[in-house]
């Protein structure tokens, strides 16, 4: 794939090729700004920064613009972001996902440029994983630089706690329902919940757990319906979960929902892995001893996957500095300066896990050996459509806990947004 995807971008790469090897090599004498637009603000932050330090570095005559919009998972970046790219005020580069959130979407939409000549002068060809350049390149070109490898199935807890409470990590939900009563009575809320959209990154891991990722696959292929009785029994399994997390869910941040955790007042949550990031930059605790992960029930020897890339939207004010930004981003040096921070695994081959905690190194090994599947809550399975419909439907199941109507639902949504098209 990654092969064909490459040749058919030879021809028009030749003909820009010098235009970009022209504006990277002036690096030096770059001047001006460089607005980089994300949702990584506050305790999301430090990655960034490091990233944003080396860029001053080597760009000294460049001011940074640091433009991010609060709230995870790009809730509400992405408003702000389609209003700027609708009005014509790109930033210079911004946060994309990897897979439709960036193919189905931007690229659908030609608001951005074909980055295949930069690829070939930073001889980035064979740098990133076959399954990943499938997810930002078409048979048109190659649309955004990726930054990271982020796992949205991981189960966090900590060890002390469990051993406190006498119960073990859940490998299955079966395990998991056979312990939640027991922390229930103690007073301890088993499964840590925050606002709705980390209701959709639960639902990924409890649909891949009830579906197996063959039929996750096939719900993205257009193969297997939502409203299916295997699509039905998802939700079913999801109404279960929920009946044990907690009631203030909508009232908190995912970093609430990690803290509570952390503090001893929930078992468990089920998070990306931008969790370890926090725990050990925020939180300064250490991987292992200080807290500890799983795959999330049912979905052992299954990674849902999603990348973090930036791109360069057609007609930014300032090309030339974000093209200096794009280097540095998809560099070996800029992103084993990133992921340590971040929680995230590099999206390169070649990266130096020396420089890596002992949680990036389990996933870095995992991503090497498990059943690599997208993930829907960020951006890889489905495209923006299908994702701003998703949260309705969502609303509308937790309001109504009916697995059949809500079913019934997502297999509109997904028709309505061209799903397996
Ligand atoms: C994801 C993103 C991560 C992290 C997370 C929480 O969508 O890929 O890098 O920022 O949201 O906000």
């Amino acid at each position: 794939m990654k092969t064909r995807i490459f040749s058919t971008c030879l021809a028009v790469a030749a003909a820009t090729m010098l235009l970009f090897t022209a504006q990277t090599s002036r690096a030096a004498e770059l001047k001006g700004q460089l607005e980089i637009f994300s949702w990584w603000a506050g305790d999301e932050g430090p990655a960034l920064q490091a990233l944003i330090d080396m860029y001053n570095k080597q760009h000294p005559g460049v001011t940074v613009v640091n433009a991010t919009v609060t709230g995870g998972s790009g809730v509400n970046a992405k408003a702000v972001l389609k209003t700027r790219m609708l009005g014509g005020e790109p930033p210079d580069s911004f946060q994309v996902h990897a897979g439709q959130e960036l193919i189905g979407t931007w690229v659908k939409a030609d608001r951005m440029e074909d980055l295949t000549p930069l690829f070939k002068e930073q001889g980035w060809m064979k740098s990133f994983p076959d399954g990943l350049v499938k997810n930002i390149g078409t048979a048109d070109g190659i649309w955004s630089v990726p930054v990271n490898i982020h796992r949205s199935n991981v189960l966090w807890y900590i060890p002390a706690n469990l051993d406190k409470w006498g119960v073990k990590a859940p490998a299955s939900w079966d395990d998991f329902f056979a312990i939640a009563p027991t922390l229930k009575e103690k007073g301890i809320v088993p499964l840590a919940l925050a606002e709705n959209w980390t209701a959709n990154h639960l639902w990924e891991s409890v649909a891949l757990a009830s579906l197996g990722a063959d039929n996750w696959d096939a719900l993205w292929s257009g193969k297997l319906a939502f409203d299916s009785p295997e699509g039905v029994k998802a939700w079913e399994l999801f109404g279960k979960v929920l009946a044990f997390t907690n009631n203030d869910a909508t009232s908190l941040s995912w970093q609430q929902a990690t803290d509570m955790v952390v503090d001893g007042r929930a078992a468990f949550n089920i998070m990306g892995d931008w969790a370890a990031g926090y725990m050990s930059t925020t939180k300064k605790m250490a991987p292992g001893s200080g807290f500890g992960w799983a795959a999330s029930p049912g979905t052992g020897g299954q990674f849902i996957f999603l990348a973090d890339s930036f791109g360069l939207p057609k007609g930014v004010k300032n090309r030339d500095n974000a093209l200096a930004w794009l280097v540095l981003l998809g560099s070996r040096e800029g992103s084993d300066a990133f992921n340590p921070l971040k929680g995230s695994i590099s999206a390169r081959v070649d990266t130096d896990l020396t420089k890596y905690n002992d949680y990036a190194k389990s996933a870095s090994a995992d991503f090497g050996k498990d059943r690599i599947v997208g993930s829907l809550a960020h951006g890889v399975t489905a495209n923006e459509g299908f994702m701003s419909d998703f949260a309705a439907v969502m609303e509308m199941y937790l309001k109504s806990r009916n697995a059949q109507a809500t079913a019934k639902a997502a297999q509109q949504i997904a028709v309505k947004n061209g799903i397996g098209k």
